[in-house]
């Protein structure tokens, strides 16, 4: 890559000032966001090397094994978070609450909070396929100076402020938008810097690739059983393509990229889907409508959900917004026949 592109440091500094609430502690944020990627990056990078693939032995607060990286990726964020003094409060996918920070010191005046999912894709680590960290930015709803409450965090996905990800992939990029567009970064490992790679990012209206495990389609409502159907079927510019990584990062991104649909529905086995409102959804959900996209549970826009708890799932269906329309007039229509 050439050095003619911005760094990232460049465009967070160039864009402070277009962005509403103008104190700089939101940069400073992203500023640190960026730092800890690129430490998480340096670690996944060298996996196969050093003793940190495999399961750390413990489950997190929803039942799943926790990944030796999952466990450093979420240890790595908080800590950047926590030492540069920058918010008041944190929730990660890994932990079973959330954590205050300088609860007790009045004068504290940090009014943002970081909902993550610090490793996102975590069956991939193991194999070398693309993992990625998502990350969802809110300012507090309590006062400035006290301990912060389960309310600032289960804010409907319309109030964020901020949201991204972070993919580590072939290259590794961060992907982010703070209401204005979606602009996407690459990271040169060289020098360590993250270059504008992808200025303006937008997911074609139209697509035809459809993201999806399939292995659970008989527990599938009937309407999403009814639209892969359609997916499948040969007329126009159908069938579509079928291409699923496991890693929601890396299966949103290239859709985004290339134009497509990633869905993950109800199923028996998760009867309210699989995917955390909190810290996949509605980040994923913010990009996608930045991106000219569209994120639903199949009947309602994923950002107007109204949180009930941290570690809440919802079923979620992304992406090129004509694509994630036809899917919602198939669970219309079945649910209505
Ligand atoms: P995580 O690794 O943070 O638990 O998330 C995994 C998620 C998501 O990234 C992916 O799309 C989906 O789970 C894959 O689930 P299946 O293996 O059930 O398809
Ligand atoms: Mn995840
Ligand atoms: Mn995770």
């Amino acid at each position: 890559m050439s050095q003619k592109h911005q760094t990232l440091g460049e465009f967070i500094i160039e864009h402070q000032s277009s962005f509403k609430y103008t104190s700089g502690e939101l940069s400073r944020l992203i500023n640190s966001i960026r730092l800890a990627a690129k430490v998480v990056n340096y670690e996944v990078n060298k996996a196969g090397l050093v003793d940190i693939l495999g399961t750390a032995g413990d489950t997190n607060v929803q039942g799943e094994d926790q990944q030796k990286l999952d466990v450093y990726a979420n240890e790595k964020f908080i800590q950047t978070l926590v030492n540069r003094n920058i918010v008041c409060g944190i929730a990660s996918e890994e932990e079973d609450s959330f954590i205050a920070i300088n609860s007790n010191d009045q004068n504290h005046q940090n009014k943002y909070i970081v909902l993550m999912d610090p490793l996102d894709g975590s069956s991939n680590i193991d194999v070398n396929v693309s993992v990625g960290t998502i990350f969802s930015i809110y300012r507090r709803v309590t006062p400035v100076g006290t301990p912060v409450q389960e309310e600032d965090f289960l804010q409907k996905g319309s109030e964020q402020v901020a949201a991204g990800y972070i993919i580590y992939g072939t290259s590794t990029m961060l992907v982010y938008t703070t209401g204005d567009g979606v602009n996407g970064f690459t990271l040169n490992p060289a020098i360590g810097t993250f270059y504008l790679s992808h200025p303006r990012m937008q997911f074609p209206e139209h697509g035809t690739i459809y993201s999806v495990n399939e292995g659970n389609y008989i527990h599938f409502p009937q309407g999403i059983k009814n639209y892969l159907k359609y997916c499948q079927m040969e007329e126009g510019d159908r069938p579509y393509t079928s291409r699923y990584i496991g890693s929601l990062v890396s299966d949103f991104h290239r859709n985004m990229i290339k134009g497509g649909i990633y869905l993950y529905p109800t199923s028996s086995k998760n009867p309210n889907g699989k995917l955390r409102l909190l810290y996949e959804c509605n980040p994923m959900a913010f990009i996608a409508e930045q991106a000219n996209g569209k994120a639903s549970d199949g009947f309602s826009r994923i950002m107007d959900i109204t949180p009930t708890e941290l570690h809440q799932r919802v079923p979620f269906i992304c992406g090129s917004s004509a694509m994630v329309d036809k899917a919602e007039d198939f669970m219309r229509d079945s649910q209505s026949s």
